[in-house]
Protein backbone atom coordinates (compact mmCIF):
# COMPACT_ATOMS: atom_id res chain seq x y z
CA UNK A 1 0.00 0.00 0.00
CA UNK A 2 1.28 3.43 -0.92
CA UNK A 3 1.97 5.84 1.78
CA UNK A 4 -1.23 7.95 2.33
CA UNK A 5 0.46 11.24 2.64
CA UNK A 6 1.97 10.57 -1.34
CA UNK A 7 -1.38 8.97 -2.72
CA UNK A 8 -1.88 12.59 -4.56
CA UNK A 9 2.32 12.93 -5.19
CA UNK A 10 2.56 11.99 -9.51
CA UNK A 11 5.95 11.67 -10.71
CA UNK A 12 6.88 11.22 -14.23
CA UNK A 13 10.39 9.97 -15.12
CA UNK A 14 10.74 11.55 -18.97
CA UNK A 15 9.62 14.98 -20.37
CA UNK A 16 9.27 14.23 -24.04
CA UNK A 17 6.35 14.17 -26.34
CA UNK A 18 4.58 11.74 -23.73
CA UNK A 19 5.50 12.47 -20.33
CA UNK A 20 5.22 16.70 -20.72
CA UNK A 21 1.94 16.78 -22.49
CA UNK A 22 0.17 14.15 -20.23
CA UNK A 23 1.27 15.66 -16.96
CA UNK A 24 0.10 19.19 -18.15
CA UNK A 25 -3.03 17.90 -18.90
CA UNK A 26 -3.27 15.56 -15.43
CA UNK A 27 -2.22 18.68 -13.67
CA UNK A 28 -4.63 20.89 -14.86
CA UNK A 29 -7.73 18.54 -14.51
CA UNK A 30 -6.95 17.20 -10.95
CA UNK A 31 -5.78 19.81 -8.56
CA UNK A 32 -5.84 17.71 -5.97
CA UNK A 33 -2.87 16.18 -7.02
CA UNK A 34 0.93 17.68 -7.27
CA UNK A 35 2.55 16.37 -10.67
CA UNK A 36 6.03 16.49 -10.58
CA UNK A 37 8.48 16.01 -13.98
CA UNK A 38 11.47 14.87 -14.10
CA UNK A 39 14.16 14.20 -16.68
CA UNK A 40 18.08 13.65 -16.76
CA UNK A 41 18.26 16.57 -19.29
CA UNK A 42 18.90 20.23 -17.57
CA UNK A 43 18.27 21.32 -20.60
CA UNK A 44 14.79 20.11 -21.64
CA UNK A 45 13.59 20.69 -17.99
CA UNK A 46 14.58 24.40 -18.43
CA UNK A 47 12.65 24.16 -21.56
CA UNK A 48 9.62 23.17 -19.30
CA UNK A 49 10.34 25.63 -17.11
CA UNK A 50 10.23 28.41 -20.02
CA UNK A 51 7.87 30.09 -22.35
CA UNK A 52 9.59 28.30 -25.21
CA UNK A 53 8.55 24.64 -23.99
CA UNK A 54 11.29 21.65 -25.68
CA UNK A 55 7.97 20.44 -28.02
CA UNK A 56 5.57 22.21 -30.11
CA UNK A 57 1.63 21.34 -29.24
CA UNK A 58 -1.34 23.42 -29.96
CA UNK A 59 -2.28 24.25 -26.38
CA UNK A 60 0.30 22.99 -24.99
CA UNK A 61 2.12 26.05 -23.69
CA UNK A 62 -1.43 27.80 -22.76
CA UNK A 63 -1.97 24.61 -20.27
CA UNK A 64 1.25 24.39 -18.96
CA UNK A 65 1.11 28.01 -17.90
CA UNK A 66 -2.46 27.66 -16.43
CA UNK A 67 -0.64 24.98 -13.94
CA UNK A 68 2.98 25.58 -14.10
CA UNK A 69 4.38 26.48 -10.40
CA UNK A 70 0.87 25.72 -8.58
CA UNK A 71 0.64 21.59 -8.98
CA UNK A 72 2.94 20.78 -11.93
CA UNK A 73 6.66 21.05 -11.58
CA UNK A 74 9.69 20.40 -13.81
CA UNK A 75 12.60 18.78 -12.08
CA UNK A 76 16.43 17.33 -12.73
CA UNK A 77 16.49 15.61 -8.95
CA UNK A 78 14.87 12.44 -9.55
CA UNK A 79 16.06 10.65 -6.50
CA UNK A 80 14.05 13.52 -4.45
CA UNK A 81 11.31 13.33 -6.48
CA UNK A 82 10.93 9.26 -6.57
CA UNK A 83 10.95 9.23 -3.20
CA UNK A 84 8.52 12.15 -2.22
CA UNK A 85 5.51 10.75 -5.08
CA UNK A 86 3.67 7.92 -4.37
CA UNK A 87 2.77 7.10 -8.12
CA UNK A 88 5.46 6.79 -11.07
CA UNK A 89 4.34 7.02 -14.22
CA UNK A 90 7.42 5.94 -17.07
CA UNK A 91 7.74 7.84 -20.14
CA UNK A 92 11.01 7.41 -20.81
CA UNK A 93 12.13 6.60 -24.75
CA UNK A 94 12.32 2.76 -25.76
CA UNK A 95 13.96 3.26 -29.38
CA UNK A 96 14.42 0.27 -31.20
CA UNK A 97 17.49 -0.82 -30.50
CA UNK A 98 20.25 -0.35 -33.13
CA UNK A 99 23.33 -2.88 -31.70
CA UNK A 100 22.91 -6.62 -30.70
CA UNK A 101 19.95 -8.92 -30.77
CA UNK A 102 16.89 -7.52 -32.31
CA UNK A 103 19.11 -4.74 -33.45
CA UNK A 104 16.69 -2.60 -35.95
CA UNK A 105 13.53 -4.52 -34.48
CA UNK A 106 13.10 -5.01 -30.90
CA UNK A 107 12.90 -2.06 -28.68
CA UNK A 108 16.04 -0.92 -26.64
CA UNK A 109 14.75 -1.35 -22.61
CA UNK A 110 17.67 0.00 -21.37
CA UNK A 111 16.48 3.64 -20.27
CA UNK A 112 13.20 1.50 -19.10
CA UNK A 113 15.52 -0.96 -16.59
CA UNK A 114 17.82 2.27 -15.59
CA UNK A 115 14.40 4.14 -14.28
CA UNK A 116 13.27 0.89 -12.43
CA UNK A 117 16.68 0.19 -10.48
CA UNK A 118 17.16 3.90 -9.81
CA UNK A 119 12.82 4.16 -8.09
CA UNK A 120 14.01 1.04 -6.05
CA UNK A 121 17.56 2.54 -5.55
CA UNK A 122 15.65 6.21 -4.26
CA UNK A 123 12.62 4.61 -2.60
CA UNK A 124 11.82 4.14 1.21
CA UNK A 125 8.09 3.04 0.96
CA UNK A 126 5.76 0.59 -1.58
CA UNK A 127 4.79 2.93 -5.13
CA UNK A 128 2.21 2.24 -8.07
CA UNK A 129 4.27 2.09 -11.55
CA UNK A 130 3.06 2.99 -14.44
CA UNK A 131 3.93 1.91 -18.07
CA UNK A 132 3.85 5.20 -20.20
CA UNK A 133 5.94 4.44 -22.44
CA UNK A 134 4.96 1.95 -25.55
CA UNK A 135 7.12 -1.30 -24.13
CA UNK A 136 7.41 -4.98 -25.82
CA UNK A 137 4.23 -7.41 -24.71
CA UNK A 138 5.59 -8.86 -20.86
CA UNK A 139 8.15 -6.16 -20.04
CA UNK A 140 5.45 -5.54 -17.24
CA UNK A 141 6.26 -8.84 -16.15
CA UNK A 142 10.80 -8.57 -16.21
CA UNK A 143 9.70 -4.90 -14.54
CA UNK A 144 7.95 -5.76 -11.99
CA UNK A 145 10.52 -8.99 -11.40
CA UNK A 146 13.43 -6.25 -11.04
CA UNK A 147 11.41 -3.98 -8.79
CA UNK A 148 10.34 -6.70 -6.18
CA UNK A 149 13.95 -7.84 -6.28
CA UNK A 150 14.34 -4.91 -3.89
CA UNK A 151 16.08 -6.23 -0.56
CA UNK A 152 14.33 -3.38 0.97
CA UNK A 153 10.94 -5.84 1.30
CA UNK A 154 8.96 -3.02 -0.61
CA UNK A 155 6.30 -3.53 -2.90
CA UNK A 156 5.74 -2.07 -5.94
CA UNK A 157 2.40 -2.73 -7.91
CA UNK A 158 3.19 -2.22 -11.71
CA UNK A 159 0.69 -1.14 -14.08
CA UNK A 160 0.70 -0.55 -18.19
CA UNK A 161 -1.30 2.47 -18.90
CA UNK A 162 -0.42 3.41 -22.44
CA UNK A 163 -0.92 6.66 -24.47
CA UNK A 164 -2.42 7.28 -27.51
CA UNK A 165 -2.45 10.83 -28.04
CA UNK A 166 -1.33 11.90 -31.99
CA UNK A 167 1.42 14.58 -32.18
CA UNK A 168 -0.40 17.87 -33.47
CA UNK A 169 -3.34 16.93 -31.02
CA UNK A 170 -2.27 15.89 -27.94
CA UNK A 171 -3.67 18.25 -26.10
CA UNK A 172 -7.09 17.52 -27.54
CA UNK A 173 -6.26 13.80 -27.67
CA UNK A 174 -5.62 13.82 -23.76
CA UNK A 175 -8.92 16.01 -22.73
CA UNK A 176 -11.01 13.92 -24.71
CA UNK A 177 -9.52 10.36 -24.75
CA UNK A 178 -11.79 7.69 -27.06
CA UNK A 179 -10.50 5.29 -24.59
CA UNK A 180 -7.76 5.04 -20.82
CA UNK A 181 -6.42 1.59 -20.89
CA UNK A 182 -5.32 0.40 -17.72
CA UNK A 183 -4.09 -3.33 -17.40
CA UNK A 184 -2.97 -4.79 -14.08
CA UNK A 185 -1.72 -7.60 -12.54
CA UNK A 186 -4.14 -10.14 -11.40
CA UNK A 187 -3.85 -9.49 -7.74
CA UNK A 188 -5.45 -7.53 -5.02
CA UNK A 189 -3.02 -5.06 -4.85
CA UNK A 190 -2.48 -4.90 -8.52
CA UNK A 191 -6.66 -4.32 -8.66
CA UNK A 192 -6.05 -1.78 -5.82
CA UNK A 193 -3.60 0.15 -8.03
CA UNK A 194 -5.50 0.10 -11.41
CA UNK A 195 -8.84 1.94 -9.41
CA UNK A 196 -6.18 4.47 -7.73
CA UNK A 197 -5.05 5.42 -11.40
CA UNK A 198 -8.53 5.16 -12.77
CA UNK A 199 -9.61 7.76 -10.05
CA UNK A 200 -6.94 9.88 -11.62
CA UNK A 201 -8.19 9.95 -15.12
CA UNK A 202 -11.59 9.90 -13.59
CA UNK A 203 -11.72 13.71 -13.01
CA UNK A 204 -12.39 14.41 -16.85
CA UNK A 205 -12.80 11.32 -18.67
CA UNK A 206 -16.07 9.24 -18.36
CA UNK A 207 -16.16 6.24 -16.76
CA UNK A 208 -16.96 4.07 -20.03
CA UNK A 209 -14.32 5.05 -21.40
CA UNK A 210 -11.75 3.56 -18.58
CA UNK A 211 -11.08 0.45 -19.78
CA UNK A 212 -9.58 -1.98 -17.34
CA UNK A 213 -8.38 -5.26 -18.54
CA UNK A 214 -4.81 -7.54 -17.93
CA UNK A 215 -1.70 -6.01 -17.78
CA UNK A 216 -0.83 -7.97 -21.19
CA UNK A 217 -3.88 -6.79 -23.04
CA UNK A 218 -3.00 -3.41 -22.51
CA UNK A 219 0.80 -3.73 -23.39
CA UNK A 220 -0.68 -5.56 -26.43
CA UNK A 221 -3.67 -3.42 -27.68
CA UNK A 222 -1.20 -0.27 -28.05
CA UNK A 223 1.16 -2.20 -30.62
CA UNK A 224 -2.04 -3.48 -32.02
CA UNK A 225 -3.70 0.03 -32.26
CA UNK A 226 -0.89 1.59 -34.21
CA UNK A 227 0.17 -1.54 -36.07
CA UNK A 228 -3.60 -1.50 -37.16
CA UNK A 229 -3.52 2.23 -37.80
CA UNK A 230 -0.34 1.78 -40.09
CA UNK A 231 -1.99 -1.19 -42.07
CA UNK A 232 -4.83 1.07 -43.31
CA UNK A 233 -2.61 3.65 -44.67
CA UNK A 234 0.06 0.97 -46.08
CA UNK A 235 -3.31 -0.90 -47.78
CA UNK A 236 -4.69 2.50 -49.27
CA UNK A 237 -0.65 3.82 -50.50
CA UNK A 238 -0.36 0.06 -52.16
CA UNK A 239 -3.58 0.98 -53.88
CA UNK A 240 -2.27 4.44 -55.21
CA UNK A 241 0.00 2.52 -57.24
CA UNK A 242 -2.47 0.90 -59.08
CA UNK A 243 -4.50 4.00 -59.21
CA UNK A 244 -2.06 5.29 -61.44
CA UNK A 245 -1.97 2.43 -63.86
CA UNK A 246 -5.37 2.50 -64.26
CA UNK A 247 -6.20 6.36 -64.29
CA UNK A 248 -8.67 5.76 -61.17
CA UNK A 249 -8.23 8.59 -58.21
CA UNK A 250 -6.97 7.06 -55.36
CA UNK A 251 -9.10 10.17 -53.40
CA UNK A 252 -11.96 8.94 -55.04
CA UNK A 253 -11.27 5.24 -54.13
CA UNK A 254 -10.58 6.36 -50.52
CA UNK A 255 -13.83 7.97 -50.42
CA UNK A 256 -16.09 5.40 -52.19
CA UNK A 257 -14.34 2.68 -49.71
CA UNK A 258 -14.45 4.60 -46.36
CA UNK A 259 -18.20 5.37 -46.67
CA UNK A 260 -19.05 2.12 -46.21
CA UNK A 261 -19.84 2.21 -42.38
CA UNK A 262 -18.17 -1.05 -41.40
CA UNK A 263 -14.92 0.25 -42.91
CA UNK A 264 -14.66 3.71 -41.72
CA UNK A 265 -13.32 7.25 -43.67
CA UNK A 266 -10.20 7.67 -41.32
CA UNK A 267 -6.30 6.85 -42.11
CA UNK A 268 -7.32 6.14 -45.58
CA UNK A 269 -5.51 9.18 -46.60
CA UNK A 270 -2.39 8.39 -49.48
CA UNK A 271 0.57 9.62 -49.20
CA UNK A 272 4.45 9.65 -50.00
CA UNK A 273 4.66 7.08 -46.34
CA UNK A 274 4.04 7.30 -42.63
CA UNK A 275 6.31 8.61 -40.39
CA UNK A 276 6.52 9.50 -36.72
CA UNK A 277 8.31 7.71 -33.97
CA UNK A 278 5.40 5.11 -33.48
CA UNK A 279 4.24 2.95 -36.30
CA UNK A 280 7.14 1.89 -37.74
CA UNK A 281 8.72 1.22 -34.24
CA UNK A 282 5.52 -0.35 -33.16
CA UNK A 283 5.10 -2.81 -35.91
CA UNK A 284 8.92 -3.96 -35.88
CA UNK A 285 8.50 -4.86 -32.30
CA UNK A 286 5.03 -6.66 -33.26
CA UNK A 287 6.99 -8.57 -36.04
CA UNK A 288 9.57 -9.34 -33.48
CA UNK A 289 7.30 -10.47 -30.71
CA UNK A 290 5.59 -12.72 -33.40
CA UNK A 291 9.00 -14.24 -34.47
CA UNK A 292 9.80 -15.06 -30.96
CA UNK A 293 6.75 -17.01 -30.35
CA UNK A 294 7.40 -18.89 -33.47
CA UNK A 295 4.36 -16.92 -35.40
CA UNK A 296 6.03 -16.25 -38.99
CA UNK A 297 2.93 -16.21 -41.11
CA UNK A 298 1.66 -13.64 -38.43
CA UNK A 299 5.17 -11.65 -38.74
CA UNK A 300 5.55 -11.98 -42.10
CA UNK A 301 2.36 -10.30 -42.61
CA UNK A 302 3.15 -7.28 -40.45
CA UNK A 303 6.11 -6.98 -41.83
CA UNK A 304 4.64 -5.88 -45.72
CA UNK A 305 3.20 -3.01 -43.70
CA UNK A 306 6.68 -1.41 -43.49
CA UNK A 307 7.55 -2.68 -46.61
CA UNK A 308 4.90 -1.11 -48.42
CA UNK A 309 5.20 2.35 -46.67
CA UNK A 310 9.20 1.72 -47.82
CA UNK A 311 7.85 0.89 -51.01
CA UNK A 312 6.12 3.83 -51.41
CA UNK A 313 8.63 6.55 -50.62
CA UNK A 314 10.79 4.83 -52.69
CA UNK A 315 8.22 5.01 -55.54
CA UNK A 316 7.85 8.64 -54.75
CA UNK A 317 11.41 9.70 -55.46
CA UNK A 318 11.42 7.42 -58.59
CA UNK A 319 8.96 9.28 -60.35
CA UNK A 320 10.47 12.57 -60.05
CA UNK A 321 13.27 11.49 -61.84
CA UNK A 322 11.58 9.77 -64.10
CA UNK A 323 9.06 12.76 -64.67
CA UNK A 324 11.64 15.03 -64.79
CA UNK A 325 13.25 13.64 -67.68
CA UNK A 326 14.90 10.57 -66.22
CA UNK A 327 17.65 13.07 -64.16
CA UNK A 328 17.91 15.81 -61.38
CA UNK A 329 21.60 15.88 -61.29
CA UNK A 330 22.09 19.22 -60.91
CA UNK A 331 18.63 20.55 -60.89
CA UNK A 332 17.52 22.51 -57.69
CA UNK A 333 14.25 21.16 -56.08
CA UNK A 334 12.09 22.78 -53.42
CA UNK A 335 11.19 20.77 -50.71
CA UNK A 336 7.40 21.84 -48.89
CA UNK A 337 7.28 20.33 -45.52
CA UNK A 338 10.20 18.14 -43.35
CA UNK A 339 7.72 17.14 -40.33
CA UNK A 340 6.61 13.50 -40.28
CA UNK A 341 2.87 15.23 -40.64
CA UNK A 342 1.74 18.72 -40.19
CA UNK A 343 1.19 20.50 -37.17
CA UNK A 344 4.53 19.54 -35.52
CA UNK A 345 8.17 20.48 -35.56
CA UNK A 346 8.79 16.65 -35.32
CA UNK A 347 10.90 14.97 -38.34
CA UNK A 348 11.35 11.47 -36.66
CA UNK A 349 10.46 8.69 -39.48
CA UNK A 350 9.62 11.52 -41.52
CA UNK A 351 9.09 10.24 -44.88
CA UNK A 352 10.67 13.70 -46.20
CA UNK A 353 14.46 12.35 -44.90
CA UNK A 354 14.31 9.57 -46.83
CA UNK A 355 13.05 11.33 -50.11
CA UNK A 356 15.29 14.17 -49.33
CA UNK A 357 18.33 11.69 -49.15
CA UNK A 358 17.72 9.79 -52.14
CA UNK A 359 17.82 13.53 -54.09
CA UNK A 360 20.86 14.57 -52.69
CA UNK A 361 22.58 11.17 -54.10
CA UNK A 362 21.16 11.64 -57.49
CA UNK A 363 22.74 14.97 -57.66
CA UNK A 364 19.95 17.19 -56.81
CA UNK A 365 20.98 20.82 -54.60
CA UNK A 366 18.10 20.99 -52.22
CA UNK A 367 15.93 24.05 -50.94
CA UNK A 368 13.56 23.15 -47.82
CA UNK A 369 11.04 25.10 -46.29
CA UNK A 370 8.68 23.82 -43.27
CA UNK A 371 6.80 26.55 -40.92
CA UNK A 372 8.23 24.42 -37.55
CA UNK A 373 10.83 21.68 -38.57
CA UNK A 374 13.63 23.15 -40.23
CA UNK A 375 15.60 22.99 -37.05
CA UNK A 376 15.66 19.34 -36.73
CA UNK A 377 15.56 18.53 -40.58
CA UNK A 378 19.10 20.14 -40.39
CA UNK A 379 19.87 17.81 -37.59
CA UNK A 380 18.40 14.99 -39.83
CA UNK A 381 20.74 16.08 -43.10
CA UNK A 382 23.69 17.38 -41.71
CA UNK A 383 25.69 14.14 -42.59
CA UNK A 384 24.56 14.52 -46.31
CA UNK A 385 27.56 15.47 -48.66
CA UNK A 386 24.83 18.07 -51.13
CA UNK A 387 23.56 21.58 -51.83
CA UNK A 388 21.01 22.03 -48.95
CA UNK A 389 19.53 25.36 -48.00
CA UNK A 390 16.86 26.51 -46.04
CA UNK A 391 14.45 28.96 -45.68
CA UNK A 392 11.13 30.31 -43.76
CA UNK A 393 9.58 32.03 -46.40
CA UNK A 394 8.37 30.23 -49.55
CA UNK A 395 9.10 32.48 -52.35
CA UNK A 396 12.19 32.62 -51.33
CA UNK A 397 12.92 28.78 -51.38
CA UNK A 398 11.49 28.04 -54.89
CA UNK A 399 13.40 31.17 -56.64
CA UNK A 400 14.88 29.07 -59.55
CA UNK A 401 13.64 25.84 -58.88
CA UNK A 402 12.83 22.78 -61.45
CA UNK A 403 10.13 21.07 -58.97
CA UNK A 404 8.64 21.21 -55.63
CA UNK A 405 7.67 18.31 -53.58
CA UNK A 406 5.08 18.71 -51.25
CA UNK A 407 5.73 16.17 -48.10
CA UNK A 408 3.81 17.09 -45.19
CA UNK A 409 0.38 17.74 -45.26
CA UNK A 410 0.61 21.71 -43.99
CA UNK A 411 -2.75 23.39 -44.27
CA UNK A 412 -0.89 26.88 -45.01
CA UNK A 413 0.76 25.18 -48.49
CA UNK A 414 -2.76 25.03 -50.33
CA UNK A 415 -2.74 29.29 -49.62
CA UNK A 416 0.67 29.40 -51.13
CA UNK A 417 0.52 32.01 -54.01
CA UNK A 418 1.20 29.36 -56.68
CA UNK A 419 1.37 31.96 -59.31
CA UNK A 420 4.27 34.01 -57.89
CA UNK A 421 5.60 30.48 -57.64
CA UNK A 422 5.07 29.51 -61.07
CA UNK A 423 6.81 33.07 -61.96
CA UNK A 424 10.03 32.53 -60.02
CA UNK A 425 10.65 28.98 -60.95
CA UNK A 426 13.15 27.03 -64.15
CA UNK A 427 10.59 25.90 -66.41
CA UNK A 428 9.30 23.55 -67.17
CA UNK A 429 7.77 23.56 -63.60
CA UNK A 430 6.95 20.36 -61.48
CA UNK A 431 4.94 20.11 -58.40
CA UNK A 432 5.56 16.34 -57.19
CA UNK A 433 2.51 16.79 -54.44
CA UNK A 434 3.50 14.00 -52.16
CA UNK A 435 -0.03 14.93 -49.88
CA UNK A 436 -2.52 15.82 -52.32
CA UNK A 437 -3.23 18.64 -50.63
CA UNK A 438 -3.31 21.55 -53.37
CA UNK A 439 -5.82 22.22 -56.01
CA UNK A 440 -3.91 20.50 -59.48
CA UNK A 441 -6.36 21.54 -61.74
CA UNK A 442 -6.13 25.08 -60.63
CA UNK A 443 -1.86 24.07 -61.09
CA UNK A 444 -2.28 22.65 -63.93
CA UNK A 445 -3.89 25.57 -65.58
CA UNK A 446 -0.92 27.82 -63.95
CA UNK A 447 0.98 25.80 -66.16
CA UNK A 448 2.32 23.28 -63.65
CA UNK A 449 2.87 19.79 -64.66
CA UNK A 450 0.94 18.22 -61.55
CA UNK A 451 1.96 14.45 -60.37
CA UNK A 452 0.23 13.17 -57.53
CA UNK A 453 -0.07 10.50 -55.50
CA UNK A 454 -2.60 7.61 -57.16
CA UNK A 455 -3.72 10.24 -59.74
CA UNK A 456 -3.14 10.92 -63.47
CA UNK A 457 -0.48 13.19 -64.33
CA UNK A 458 -1.08 16.41 -65.56
CA UNK A 459 0.95 17.63 -67.86
CA UNK A 460 1.56 20.19 -70.10
CA UNK A 461 4.65 19.37 -71.77
CA UNK A 462 3.19 18.69 -75.12
CA UNK A 463 1.83 22.22 -75.27
CA UNK A 464 5.12 23.19 -75.40
CA UNK A 465 7.22 20.92 -77.23
C1 LIG B 1 0.38 7.72 -33.86
C2 LIG B 1 -1.00 7.25 -33.39
O1 LIG B 1 -2.03 7.91 -34.16
C3 LIG B 1 -1.16 7.52 -31.90
O2 LIG B 1 -2.41 6.99 -31.43
C4 LIG B 1 -0.02 6.87 -31.14
O3 LIG B 1 -0.11 7.15 -29.76
C5 LIG B 1 1.31 7.34 -31.68
O4 LIG B 1 1.40 7.10 -33.10
P1 LIG B 1 1.43 10.07 -34.51
O5 LIG B 1 2.67 9.32 -34.86
O6 LIG B 1 1.55 11.31 -33.70
O7 LIG B 1 0.41 9.13 -33.72
O8 LIG B 1 0.75 10.49 -35.89
P2 LIG B 1 -0.50 10.09 -36.79
O9 LIG B 1 -1.42 11.24 -36.87
O10 LIG B 1 -1.08 8.82 -36.42
O11 LIG B 1 0.20 9.99 -38.23
C6 LIG B 1 1.25 9.07 -38.48
C7 LIG B 1 1.72 9.18 -39.92
O12 LIG B 1 0.76 8.66 -40.81
C8 LIG B 1 2.02 10.60 -40.40
O13 LIG B 1 3.20 10.59 -41.16
C9 LIG B 1 0.82 10.94 -41.25
O14 LIG B 1 1.11 11.91 -42.22
C10 LIG B 1 0.51 9.59 -41.87
N1 LIG B 1 -0.88 9.41 -42.30
C11 LIG B 1 -1.90 9.45 -41.40
C12 LIG B 1 -1.17 9.13 -43.64
O15 LIG B 1 -0.26 9.06 -44.49
N2 LIG B 1 -2.46 8.92 -44.01
C13 LIG B 1 -3.50 8.95 -43.13
O16 LIG B 1 -4.65 8.74 -43.54
C14 LIG B 1 -3.21 9.24 -41.78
Amino acid sequence: MIDKSKEKKILCVGAGYVGGPTMAVIASKCPGYTVTVVDIDQKKINGWNSDSLPIYEPGLLETVKKVRGKNLFFSTDIAKEIDACGIIFVSVNTPTKTFGEGAGRAADLQFWEKTARSIIEHSNDDKIVIEKSTLPVRTAEAMHRILQSNSKGLNFDIISNPEFLAEGTAIKDLENPDRVLIGSMDSDSGRKAAAKIAEIYGSWVKKDKILLTNVWSSELSKLVSNAMLAQRISSINSISALCEKTDADVDEVAKAVGMDSRIGPKFLKAGVGFGGSCFKKDILNLVYLCEFYGLNEVAEYWQKVVDVNEFQERRFVLNMIAKMFNTVAGKKIAIFGFAFKADTGDTRESPAIYVAKKLIEEKAELSIHDPEALKNAKIDLKDCNGKISYYRDYLDCVKGVHAVAILTEWNCFKDYDYEKIFSLMEKPPFIFDGRNIVDRKKLFRIGFNVSSIGKTFLTNLDKHN
